[in-house]
C-alpha cells in the first residue's frame, strides 16, 4: 500500500496519516516533520531550512526529493509507506515517477482556504512524536500536555498567521500542476485518485478513507 496525502496546510492530512498508517502498519513520511528535526541539529543546512519554513516558502526539489530517496529505502517501508506533504511540486511528482515510486492511491483533500485559519490557529503538537491536537476540534485529555507522555504541547513556528498565509500562497502556485498530473494518472489507469471533504468531522473522514482504500 502506498498512498500520497495533497492538500493545503492544514486541511488535516497529518490526522489523518496517523489513523490509516496504524491501520495499515506502514510508515507516515511527513517531510515537514522530517526537516523540522533537521533543523534542531543546528547546522548550516538546519539553519537555512528553519528560515524557509518560518517564512512559509517551500524548501527546494532537490533537497526533499533527497530525504525521500534515503527514506523509502528503509527496511520499515517493504510493504508500503504513506507520503505526507510530498510531493508538492509537479518536479517531485516527476521524481517519483522518474524513478519507478509506483503509488497505489493519491487523496486530496479540499477544504476552502478562509476556514483554515481556524485549524491552524488551534493546533498544538507533541515535538517529538509529531501528535496533533486541536483546542476546539480534538483536545488533548489534560489541557496542552501530550495524552501518551504528559509532556507540554507547543505551537509551530510556522502557525502564525503570516506564515500560513504565505504557505497557502504558495500552496496556490503549485497546487493545479500537481493535481491535474495526477487527474490524469488516473485517467491512464495508473493510480487511483480521490478527492475528499476535509470539512467534516473528523471520524467521519476517516471511515470515508477506509472506503476508498478498500477499492
Ligand atoms: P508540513 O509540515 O507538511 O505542513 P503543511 O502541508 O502546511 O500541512 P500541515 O502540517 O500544516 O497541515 P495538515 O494538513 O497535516 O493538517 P493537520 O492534520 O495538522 O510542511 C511545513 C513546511 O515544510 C512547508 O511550509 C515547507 O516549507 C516545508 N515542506 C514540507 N514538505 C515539503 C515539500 N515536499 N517540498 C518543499 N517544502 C516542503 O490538521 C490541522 C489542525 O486541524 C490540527 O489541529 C487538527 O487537530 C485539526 N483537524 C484535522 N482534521 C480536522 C477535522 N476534520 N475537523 C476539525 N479539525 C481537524
Amino acid at each position: 500500500m502506498r498512498i500520497i496525502l495533497l492538500g493545503a496546510p492544514g486541511t488535516g492530512k497529518g490526522t489523518q496519516g496517523k489513523f490509516i498508517t496504524e491501520k495499515y502498519n506502514i510508515p507516515q513520511i511527513s517531510t515537514g516533520d522530517m526537516l523540522r528535526k533537521s533543523i534542531n541539529s543546528n547546522n548550516q543546512i538546519g539553519i537555512i531550512i528553519k528560515n524557509i519554513i518560518e517564512e512559509g516558502k517551500l524548501v527546494s526539489d532537490k533537497i526533499v526529493c533527497n530525504l525521500i530517496k534515503k527514506r523509502i529505502k528503509k527496511k520499515d517501508c517493504i510493504n508500503g509507506f504513506l507520503l505526507d506533504g510530498f510531493p508538492r511540486t509537479i518536479e517531485q511528482a516527476f521524481y517519483l515517477t522518474k524513478n519507478k515510486i509506483k503509488i497505489d492511491y493519491v487523496l486530496e483533500f479540499m477544504m476552502p482556504h478562509k476556514t483554515i485559519l481556524e485549524r491552524i490557529s488551534g493546533r498544538r503538537i507533541h515535538a517529538q512524536s509529531g501528535r496533533i491536537y486541536h483546542i476546539k476540534f480534538n483536545p488533548p485529555k489534560n489541557k496542552n500536555k501530550d495524552d501518551l507522555t504528559g509532556e507540554p504541547l507547543i505551537i509551530r513556528e510556522d502557525d502564525k498567521k503570516k506564515s500560513v498565509e504565505k504557505r497557502l500562497e504558495e500552496y496556490k502556485k503549485t497546487h493545479y500542476p500537481l493535481v491535474n498530473y495526477y487527474i490524469n494518472q488516473n485517467k491512464i489507469g495508473n493510480i487511483k485518485f480521490f478527492q475528499i471533504n476535509a470539512m467534516h468531522e473528523l471520524l467521519l473522514i476517516k471511515k470515508k478513507v477506509e472506503l476508498i482504500l478498500k477499492t
